[in-house]
């Protein structure tokens, strides 16, 4: 429909059909013996026919048949106004993949883009017009249960995976019947809630928020996202849902955003908790002026926007450009011509779990675990008698959190993967960790396989935690096991970085398996026995102690580093180590740092060179590194390039992750990496709110994580020396 057409339906409207096209209703509010059990104003919502025909957005999930009936009703309206229906598609619909802090660790950016794309797919043909993803909130704290819906904590590396699900999801534009809208959530900075207390206060500098957290946003709408949901979180002490420097001065006229901006699940009304406003109309009329355009469960826009106005009838134009980008989004999807567009529910059914899909889980799923530990025990052989133990070692839901969609049904579990791999093991009659049975079955095996972690419902929203260890009846089994003499392989099924520095002397080796999703079992039994090689690296610190957090490897120095992290060079006066910044009961580095993680073979880096011990205006410096497999098995390794700016305007990260290599390499293979290091790569944003680049030295580093790194240096000139 032309933009015309659109402005006439729009100028068509009452304005009670505007306040119902700004609204998202609940898809279970259309099913037959439905009655209001929400909290909050829409407690006393009265679902007529009338409000079901003219819902603006749906959130929720109908079966296929049901979410044609339903597109039928709403395009039924006085307007024939069809509906957008929304839901959370994180890591998949139906096949579900690698909770996305697993798939982030395969640092494989076209595999998160092939595994959006399978879900878009099967959403799509389910009736699903929207997805509120990617989560492209930087996390830094693995107390907050959410980490998991996160892919880590580097700026440039989430901003990448960011930008790859949004091109998964809307494909070749959400024009395409297989496209999702993809919503980038949560705007702005909700992983940096304080403490990693779920919903907590955000507060940070305007410099830290730019540099830092906002860089994945961004890069999801460079990548032509749609929607922008709004966090649950204040920043600089106004509360996203309301904040019209972030929603309106920064997003639309900064970046140029033209999508919709839609509040999280009530949000709106959390203004009054949050003691911004003093009642709903308040609330709305705030959230309105601040550039929010769908309202999601709140009812404040249904409810209380028309008395809003009333009083202030300058915000009906907002009203109107509001409605205007809702109706602009349901035109791209060229839904006013076919509402029921893109809906096939029997290409549905013939999409979810295909061998196709499936067969995409169980690479991501391989890709996504990381080997933190192996003391020349891993891979096991098949004959090798195995004891199979546990508080997770019978989980049936390995889908993780973030996946009600799909059905742990369809989930291969532990035992059902290593059986499907025709592996020799031994379960406990008496539950996983029957330790008196555990331990005898031990004493007859070579290994014992110990799967702990933390259960699917510990993890995702409203999961915060302080205590980050092992079930104590694992630590137990384990200890004892030890005891004995048993050879211990740890499996940590999380959706967080764990604290294993308790168990970690104990263990031979430990694999990371996150929560694998549906080809999970498969995927474990496949790394364990070699049949495919772990080659995950961790894009989250994982803490020594809880203590430590929030903890992150691109933190700045400090005015009184330790000996090991001050700068090379004597800049700085001579370190002692007791007036430092350091804690007297632990180390300050992370057990697992950024960018760790081990495989079957081993690697050897060396000879990092720089094309040039000067870069200038307009030039780049190619930096070389190169990577041997010395093991004896093939392998991919990710080769990190990292910057450290020693001198700025304003304090710098201590290091800096700037691009990466997947290199696959034969056993005895050397191959020589390159990268191309640009002006952009020195840039950061200033206290004035400007992208800048200095001048001066430039240290780069290349290795196979954040701490193991080759150095070498540049200087950036303004110009030529004569
Ligand atoms: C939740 C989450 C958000 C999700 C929304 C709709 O509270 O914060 O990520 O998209 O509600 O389910």
């Amino acid at each position: 429909m032309e933009e015309k057409k659109l402005q006439e339906l729009l100028n068509n409207m009452t304005e009670k059909e505007k306040l119902v096209q700004v609204f998202q209703l609940a898809a279970c509010c259309y099913e037959e013996d439905f009655t209001p059990n929400f909290t909050g104003p829409m407690r006393d919502i009265q679902v007529d026919d009338t409000l079901k025909k003219t819902a603006g957005s749906v959130i929720g999930l109908l079966e296929p048949e049901e979410m044609q009936r339903l597109q039928k009703l709403c395009a039924s309206g006085p307007n024939h106004i069809p509906a957008l229906f929304m839901l959370d598609i994180i890591h998949g619909f139906k096949t579900i993949f690698p909770i996305p802090l697993g798939l982030a660790c395969s640092w494989d950016t076209e595999l998160m883009q092939k595994t959006c794309r399978v879900a878009a797919r099967e959403a799509r043909a389910s009736g699903i017009h929207a997805t509120f993803a990617p989560m492209a909130d930087l996390v830094r704290d693995s107390r907050w249960g959410r980490v998991m819906e996160s892919t880590g904590e580097d700026p440039w590396l989430n901003a990448r995976f960011a930008e790859a699900a949004v091109k998964g999801f809307q494909g070749e534009g959400v024009g395409e019947k297989d496209s999702l809208m993809s919503c980038v959530k949560h705007f702005a900075g909700y992983g940096a809630a304080e403490a990693g207390r779920e919903y907590n206060t955000v507060d940070m500098s305007r410099g830290v928020l730019r540099d830092m957290y906002l860089e994945a946003y961004h890069a999801a709408v460079e990548a032509g996202c749609r929607l922008v949901m709004t966090a649950f979180n204040t920043i600089e002490r106004v509360p996203a849902t309301c904040n019209k420097w972030l929603l309106t001065t920064l997003l639309r006229e900064e970046w140029g955003f033209d999508g919709a901006v839609i509040t999280d699940w009530n949000s709106m009304n959390e203004l009054l908790a949050h003691s911004v406003a003093g009642d709903g109309k308040e609330a709305a009329g705030k959230a309105l002026k601040a550039g929010v355009d769908i309202d999601m469960m709140s009812g404040h826009y249904l409810f209380d926007l028309g008395k809003k106005m009333e009083e202030e009838p300058e915000l009906r134009p907002l009203l109107d450009q509001a409605v205007m980008r809702i109706l602009r989004l349901k035109n791209e999807m060229g839904l006013f011509e076919d509402p029921g567009r893109g809906t096939d529910p029997k290409l549905a059914r013939q999409l979810y779990l295909c061998e196709e899909h499936r067969a995409l889980a169980l690479e991501a799923a391989h890709k996504s675990m990381v080997l933190l530990k192996n003391e020349r025990v891993l891979p096991l052989k098949k004959e090798c008698r195995v004891t199979l133990a546990g508080s997770m070692a019978g989980a049936e839901n390995l889908l993780g959190g973030w996946s009600f969609t799909g059905d742990a049904q369809d989930c291969i579990t532990i035992p059902e993967g290593l059986k499907q791999i025709g592996a020799n093991v031994a379960a406990p009659r008496h539950g996983w960790i029957d330790m008196d049975e555990v331990c005898a079955l031990a004493r007859q095996s070579d290994v014992t396989l110990l799967i702990g972690g933390e259960p699917v419902e510990e993890t995702a929203e409203a999961n915060s935690k302080t205590n980050l260890r092992l079930k104590e009846e694992d630590r137990k089994l384990l200890y004892s096991l030890k005891e004995q003499g048993s050879r211990v392989v740890l499996v940590v099924l999380s959706g967080r970085a764990f604290v294993l520095s308790d168990v970690e002397p104990y263990c031979d080796a430990i694999l990371q398996a996150w929560f694998p999703g549906t080809e999970a079992g498969r995927a474990i039994a496949d790394i364990l026995y070699g049949i495919a090689q772990p080659e995950g690296k961790l894009t989250i610190s994982f803490p020594y102690t809880e203590g430590q957090l929030p903890l992150y490897y691109n933190g700045f120095r400090t005015g009184r580093p330790q000996k090991e992290e001050a700068l090379t060079g004597g800049e700085i006066n001579e370190v002692d180590e007791i007036y430092v910044s350091h804690y007297i009961d632990c180390q300050n580095k992370p057990l697992y740092p950024f960018g760790y993680g081990l495989s079957y073979t081993d690697y050897a880096y060396r000879d990092l060179k720089l094309s040039s011990e000067y870069m200038y205006p307009g030039g780049t410096i190619q930096a070389s590194v190169k990577v041997k497999n010395t093991g004896e098995r093939v392998g991919r390794e990710i080769v990190q390039l990292y910057l450290c700016d020693p001198v700025g305007s304003v304090v710098r990260p201590v290091k800096e992750l700037k691009a990466y290599r997947l290199l696959e390499l034969q056993p005895g293979e050397e191959q020589e990496c390159i990268f191309t290091i640009s002006e952009e790569d020195l840039k950061f944003w200033d206290n004035e709110e400007k992208k800048v680049l200095e001048p001066g030295r430039f240290i780069v580093m290349a290795g196979p994580d954040s701490e193991r790194l080759l150095k070498s240096e540049f200087v950036y000139k303004l110009k030529k020396e004569r």
